[in-house]
């Protein structure tokens, strides 16, 4: 079956890179093949993850001159068709998202458009979360357009707020009800629709 190729951009643990091999290892990614990571920075779990879940790995330093046109070149290098951002912290430019033609989605651990945009991530999420007081908050996977956490919402949950939650404590539930679960089905749906339109219309000869 034809599939989607997918780069998975990571910065930190890989926790939603592992997510979405876990979800491949179960069959529930029959659109998309992980194809590509690419690590922002050096020496993160997220690029031992890659390894053990036999991914091509590429490290690009966010903090480097040229950034931006090194992963574009990775990303044709790789024919890659659609990019998911999984824990990833940069904040891509309006001339990125231009020059990539497929599809770029994100998760973020928040409803958005609560506790979103930018400064909001990691455990800042959460933190503002709990000082604001609110009851329920959870994770979303929206399309990534040049406003930070601003595209189209694809998918959420919601992940009560305990008694005695830390940002900590907060995080983990929200990771592992909410956002474990919405990345793979996002990155599934959307991989399909890109598989759908190529069939709708095949590449010129
Ligand atoms: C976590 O704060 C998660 O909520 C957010 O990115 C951070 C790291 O995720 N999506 P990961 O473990 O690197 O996937």
């Amino acid at each position: 079956m034809l599939t989607a190729r997918i780069a998975v951009l990571v910065s930190g643990g890989g926790t939603n890179l592992q997510a979405l091999m876990d979800a491949r290892g179960r069959g529930e990614l029959p659109h998309g093949s992980l194809a590509l990571v690419i690590a922002d920075k050096p020496g993160i779990r997220a690029i031992e993850r890659a390894r053990e879940g036999d991914i091509a790995c590429a490290v690009i330093p966010r903090r480097e001159p040229g950034f931006e046109e090194k992963v574009l070149t990775a990303l044709r290098n790789y024919q890659i068709d659609m990019v998911v951002l999984a824990g990833f912290l940069g904040i891509l430019s309006a001339d990125f998202i231009r020059r990539f033609p497929g599809p770029i989605i994100n998760i973020h651990p928040s409803l958005i458009p609560a506790f979103c945009g930018k400064g909001f991530y990691g455990l800042k999420v959460h933190q503002a979360a709990l000082d604001y007081g609110v009851k329920v908050t959870g994770a979303t996977v929206h399309y990534v357009n040049e406003v930070p956490d601003g595209g189209k919402i694809l998918l959420q949950r919601a992940v009560d707020i305990l008694p005695g939650d830390t940002a900590e404590t907060l995080q983990r539930r929200v990771m592992e009800q909410a956002e474990w679960k919405l990345l793979p089905a996002a990155a599934e749906r959307v991989a399909a629709d890109v598989v759908a339109a190529r069939a709708a219309s095949p590449a010129k000869e």
